[in-house]
């Protein structure tokens, strides 16, 4: 596995590679969840480039930007058993300069949900994608659907720079429980952690009620609130794949989404129906 840090010695790894290339761009602190993007980008193309920046830009002032997990060394040995071609680890200078253009999360889709209770995020995410897109120049991008909402702005923002890129959504991966694996679940104390559980159970009962033919989102999001108290639940949406609200489920273009605070952790869950 070769370790890029800079952009030139990234260029220099790429030119060793040949084929098609697989990306799966990471902050780090991986899991399960990565692995299983970076074995599907094996499977399909014949380089894998993953990429572990903690991207500042997409952090609000008060998040947990200084202390978002760290775990290069751990990193590097998940990356390299998994049969990782290149690994791009650059730090804050290589990836920005001063006063940059940036992307834009579109106005209303970038600015709901988590857009809303994080106005700017958005932005942050969809201009370090750009850039690392650019820098990688990949053919496919494996993205985990648990971040749906920066997921389908990834995906329109390919389609609306027509960038030439295959993005490809992948299972939320989940403990035995049902917890949905996060690099904040680190930050879970036992009992937060048992808290965290009525994320899963709440889309669980969502998912239930819509198996037995109950199609009212309104009746749907009542039900999950019940599960989630007393947590200080953020938003329960449920949308279509291009994040309208719905009244009615519909069945192949449905996502149902939650976000709550466990403790001083702020997780999200959701389920695609
Ligand atoms: O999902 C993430 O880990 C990040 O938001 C991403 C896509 C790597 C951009 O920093």
């Amino acid at each position: 596995m070769i370790i890029a840090r800079s952009h030139q010695e990234l260029r220099e790894a790429l030119h060793t590679q040949s084929g098609s290339v697989g990306f799966v761009p990471t902050m780090g602190a991986l899991h399960i969840g990565h692995r299983s993007l970076i074995e599907a980008a094996r499977k399909e193309n014949d380089s894998v480039v993953v990429s572990i920046f903690v991207n500042p830009t997409q952090f609000l002032p008060g998040e947990d930007l200084s202390k978002y997990p760290r775990k290069e060394e751990a990193d590097f040995k998940i990356c390299e058993l998994s049969g990782v071609d290149v690994l791009f680890y650059p730090d804050v200078q290589t990836m920005y300069g001063d006063d940059e253009v940036r992307i834009c999360a579109p106005d209303v889709r970038g600015y709901i949900l988590e857009g809303a209770s994080r106005p700017g995020h958005f932005d942050g995410v969809l201009t370090v994608v750009m850039k690392l897109f650019n820098m990688v120049r990949p053919q496919r991008v494996y993205f985990g659907k648990k971040d749906a909402q920066q997921l389908a702005l990834i995906t329109q923002m390919v389609e609306n720079f027509f960038m030439n890129i295959v993005i490809v959504p992948m299972e939320t991966v989940r403990e035995k429980d049902g917890l949905a694996l996060s690099s904040r679940n680190v930050y879970l104390n036992p009992s937060e952690r048992q808290e965290a559980l009525k994320l899963s159970s709440a889309l669980k009962r969502g998912t239930e009620m819509v198996m037995q033919g109950n199609l009212s989102t309104v009746e749907i999001t009542d039900a999950m609130h019940k599960i989630l108290a007393p947590l200080e639940v953020e938003y329960v949406a449920i949308v279509n794949r291009r994040f309208e609200s719905i009244s009615k489920v519909k069945i192949g273009d449905t996502i149902v989404l939650v976000a709550a605070q466990v403790g001083t952790t702020r997780l999200i869950d959701n389920v695609w129906m």
